[in-house]
């Protein structure tokens, strides 16, 4: 038994959702713990695809427990609206089923106005984010001044705490950015709403999870954005509010760092980054465009299209160290066929040096340009390959090339979006060597 988390080595959207449920088979809890509805996370099941912005990509497993960590900040509209859209599907969601954490924050109207009308005032420079008050909500936690799950269950405390937030945020909506200011009753009025539809599923997340490991059950932990959207080990500012590292697993989640045993990095066989920021590998002509359509690289959230670009493996070096990880699962690899040759970045080179690692200065990392290894590419279609030795030799020397440049071992390689197109070459959850 053995407890894994799965996070994004990249800029988000390297395929989490679909590996999770994958994995979702072998454990009794998959936990969310960080991140919120910025996520979106694609899961393609008997053919029918779902995209999941808040409930774990484990949902579709009927025995398995999903829950939402502390380090989740929760919009509940959106977490009522999936649980909804799965009933629409037949799938019928109750408190045995999904839990959420008394501790997570709430995301509120006014965090959603405020990340709306910020970007908007920062014109061209902002960051692109998903406008769905993620950085606001975050703010508000570090600040002492956010409401959590748990006040759902106390209208005064509820009442109290929205009054003391929308004075303020209202100050600062209509002062500086000029926008409308909130109305206190229809959000009071809302949330009490909310509060209860939403109560039933109020879990002492950290508890069970601890009661969990004593018994020996496997859990895995499903990370949400990716390394360089980390707000410490990213492109700052280019990021979002959360730490989306495997470290921070234990943090959102309420366990100690002892009880991780494998950590999976899912890596996209190229790159893509939705939102502004450096992308020293970004392609902007016909190879740009190809990956860009043939992987259908538009955003599962606000459906922007993804800027699109060659593997940096300097990224996913990075992720190694950062995140400690155990395993690589490579991902859309099937995009790839048909591009010859197919560039890999093993360095950056700035002013005529070459650089080995990702500079911290963001003015720098914007000069850098990328050091390819030109590899073969291969025509056969692969969706069909199942175990390693069905990939064509050239495919079977890129994952090489990967493997002995990041110094990870890659575990798991898909080939297409649906569950079964997948190639397993090591289990996660075997931790005996
Ligand atoms: P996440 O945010 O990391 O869960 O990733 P997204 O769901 O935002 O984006 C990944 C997209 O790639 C989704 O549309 C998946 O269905 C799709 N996908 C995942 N793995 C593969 C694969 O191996 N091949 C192909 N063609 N599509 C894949
Ligand atoms: P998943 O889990 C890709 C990006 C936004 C923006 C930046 C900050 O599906 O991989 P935010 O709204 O978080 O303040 O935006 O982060 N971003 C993502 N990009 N995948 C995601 O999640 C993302 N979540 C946030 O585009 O650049
Ligand atoms: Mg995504």
């Amino acid at each position: 038994m053995s407890n894994v988390v799965v996070v994004g080595t990249q800029w988000g959207d390297e395929g989490k959702g679909k590996v999770v449920d994958l994995l979702s088979a072998q454990v009794t809890k998959v936990v969310r713990f960080q991140g919120g509805n910025n996520a979106g996370h694609t899961l393609v099941v008997d053919g029918k695809k779902s995209i999941f912005h808040v409930i774990p990509s484990g949902i579709f497993h009927p025995d398995t427990r999903c829950l939402i960590g502390n380090g989740v900040v929760v919009d509940p509209e959106v977490f009522l609206e999936e649980i909804k859209g799965l009933f629409d599907k037949g799938i019928a969601i109750n408190p045995k089923r999904l839990g959420v954490s008394g501790r997570a924050h709430l995301i509120m109207p006014y965090h959603k106005a405020i990340d709306i009308a910020r970007e908007k005032a920062k014109g061209a420079s902002r960051i692109g984010t998903t406008g769905r008050g993620i950085g606001p909500c975050y703010e508000d936690k570090v600040a002492r001044a956010g409401i959590r799950v748990i006040d759902l269950t106390d209208p005064d405390i509820l009442k109290q705490k929205i009054k003391a937030n929308l004075k303020e945020k209202n100050f600062y909506l209509a002062n500086l950015f000029g926008a409308e200011p909130l109305e206190y009753q229809p959000i009071v009025e809302r949330y009490l709403s909310i509060a209860h539809e939403l109560s039933p599923f109020i879990a002492d997340v950290s508890t069970e999870l601890d009661e969990a490991i004593r018994r020996n059950e496997s859990i895995l932990f499903e990370g949400a954005q990716g390394t360089q959207l980390d707000i410490d080990h990213g492109t700052y500012p280019y990021v979002t509010s959360s730490n989306p590292v495997a470290a921070n697993a234990c943090i959102g989640a309420g366990i100690g760092p002892k009880s991780l045993d494998s950590i999976v990095g899912i890596v996209k066989a190229y790159t893509t980054r939705v939102g502004a920021g450096p992308f020293v590998t970004e392609l902007v002509d016909e190879t740009g465009n190809y990956l860009q359509e043939k992987g259908q690289e538009f955003g599962a959230t606000t459906g922007r299209p993804r800027r699109c670009g060659w593997l940096d493996l300097v990224v996913v070096r990075y992720s190694a160290r950062i995140n400690g990880l155990t395993h690589l699962a490579i991902t859309k690899l099937d995009i790839l066929t048909g591009l010859d040759p197919v560039n890999l970045c093993v360095g950056y080179e700035y002013k005529g040096k070459r650089l080995e690692n990702i500079p911290a200065q963001l003015s720098i990392l914007d000069k850098c340009s990328p050091v390819y290894d030109a590899m073969d590419g291969w025509q056969e279609d692969i969706s069909g390959a199942r175990t390693f030795k069905d990939l064509p030799n050239n495919a079977q020397a890129y994952v090489k090339r990967i493997e002995d440049f990041v110094d990870v071992p890659v575990s798991i390689i898909s080939v297409g979006s649906g569950r079964n197109e997948t190639i397993v070459r090591k289990n996660p959850f075997d931790t005996i060597p």
